[in-house]
């Protein structure tokens, strides 16, 4: 068995445990990840791009911002065609300046593991078997294989940024977590193409035939999707089946200037909302999506991310610099406050925009609940202060101060 030691254990290497690694190293807290898969493998997924001012902060904080600024593109607003009718969300004025940045999560994932690599920190890519130890006792750690060999991570805290699927919220006793779970009766079929976007901000679309949305990662690649039922595979969707229907869905002009080309990357992901209360145990942290999932209609999960991150990382400096042992215990209060806005916000903008094919939605009939969104929807995009909602939640809620 071979033996390590660090301060703070950080199962995965997604965007959570990537800027946790780097926020805490910058400050001198010795961090080692361990992470299922291999860093191609992480840098294969392709995953949102719109990132909150909190967020783009927090990368400048860890300084790793170069390529993000140089690449990113500010967006001052998006768009909602709604039934044909069209509404601009503008961000920047809505909300006195805020505005959000496109950088695929793929860029940021990338620009993380190139800054880790560079300062010489520790990760153990394809580590298999990992298992989380004694989290409430003084001593975790956790055991893993790596290239055969048998390891163990002496540690004193752990941060469980290993995504939905990882071990880490496993390691809460059933009795001790609640969880609270939306799925969605349908999914997101997504088009990424190396194809100039219709618009140079985002469109999301409600439309008869379903909701789409027309996104981007940068001025010559475009990222699309069209809600999918379920049950609907891929195989389903050559790409010309799939450019045709986009244009349905998209609004006139846009669909007039759609350009069309190969996909690079087609998938479906189902939707979600999650959230698992409380985030930590004994010296166990839940970060990211190993704590919450959001539908993407929000853009929300990375950014909740983000702020999780956020939060943890100024709680363990007032641990370690000022020797703060209680300040950890309020981490899940003040992380799950951010998460339920986030959550709340995403279920709203997926209510809103997507055609619910269920007999029964929310306890009434279909058509019901379709006139109830219509009208709300109608609502907040005719009215000032409804756009100011929107838009005030869409750049994301202020992080929680941390005195
Ligand atoms: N041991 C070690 N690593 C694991 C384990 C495990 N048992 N299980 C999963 N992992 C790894 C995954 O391989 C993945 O690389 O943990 C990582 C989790 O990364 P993400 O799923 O990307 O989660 P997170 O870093 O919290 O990123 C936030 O926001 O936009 C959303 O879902 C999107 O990934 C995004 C997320
Ligand atoms: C994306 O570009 O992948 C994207 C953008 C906004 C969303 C969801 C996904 O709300």
């Amino acid at each position: 068995m071979r033996t390590i030691k660090t301060q703070v254990a950080i199962i995965g290497a997604g965007p959570s445990g990537l800027l946790l690694g780097q926020l805490l190293a910058k400050q001198g807290i010795e961090n080692i990840i361990i992470e299922r898969v291999s860093a191609d493998y992480v840098l294969g997924r392709i995953r949102a791009g719109i990132l909150e001012q909190g967020f783009v902060d927090l990368v400048r904080e860890a300084g790793v911002n170069e390529r993000m600024d140089k690449e990113g593109h500010v967006h001052d607003g998006f768009d909602i065609a709604y039934y044909g009718k069209r509404f601009r969300i503008d961000l920047k004025a809505l909300t006195a300046g805020k505005t959000v940045m496109c950088y695929g999560q793929t860029e940021i994932t990338s620009d993380l593991m190139d800054a880790r690599r560079d300062s010489g920190l520790t990760t153990y890519y394809e580590a298999s078997d990992v298992v989380l130890n004694d989290v409430t006792g003084d001593s975790p750690y956790v055991t893993f294989k790596h290239n055969g060999e048998d390891c163990r991570l002496d540690c004193n805290y752990i941060a469980g940024c290993d995504g939905f699927h990882g071990v880490s919220r496993k390691t809460i006793p059933a009795d001790k977590r609640t969880e609270h779970e939306r799925a969605y009766p349908f999914g997101w079929l997504g088009v990424l193409s190396d194809t100039p976007p219709v618009s140079n901000e985002l469109i999301y679309c409600k439309t008869e035939r379903g909701f789409a949305l027309a996104s981007m990662r940068s001025s010559s690649r475009s990222r699309y999707y069209l809600q999918v039922p379920l049950s609907d595979k891929v195989e389903n969707w050559p790409d010309d089946i799939f450019w045709e229907e986009l244009k349905l869905r998209l609004p006139p002009d846009a669909a007039a200037r759609l350009v069309t080309g190969p996909s690079i990357e087609k998938s479906i992901a189902p939707l979600r909302s999650f959230v698992c209360e409380p985030m930590q145990w004994g010296k166990l942290f839940l970060v990211g999506d190993a704590a919450h999932i959001v539908p993407p209609t929000g853009a929300k999960g990375l950014n909740l991310a983000a702020s999780d991150v956020s939060t943890l990382y100024k709680l363990l400096v007032k641990t370690y610099q000022q020797q703060d042992l209680d300040a950890l215990q309020r981490y899940s209060e003040i992380a799950l406050r951010r998460v339920w806005h986030g959550e709340r916000f995403s279920w709203w903008m997926s209510n809103m925009l997507h055609d619910f094919d269920e007999q029964q939605v929310g306890g009434m009939d279909k058509a019901t609940f379709e006139r109830f969104m219509r009208s709300e929807l109608d609502f907040f995009l005719n009215h000032e202060e409804g756009q100011k909602v929107i838009a005030r939640q869409y750049v994301g809620m202020p992080y929680e101060q941390i005195d």
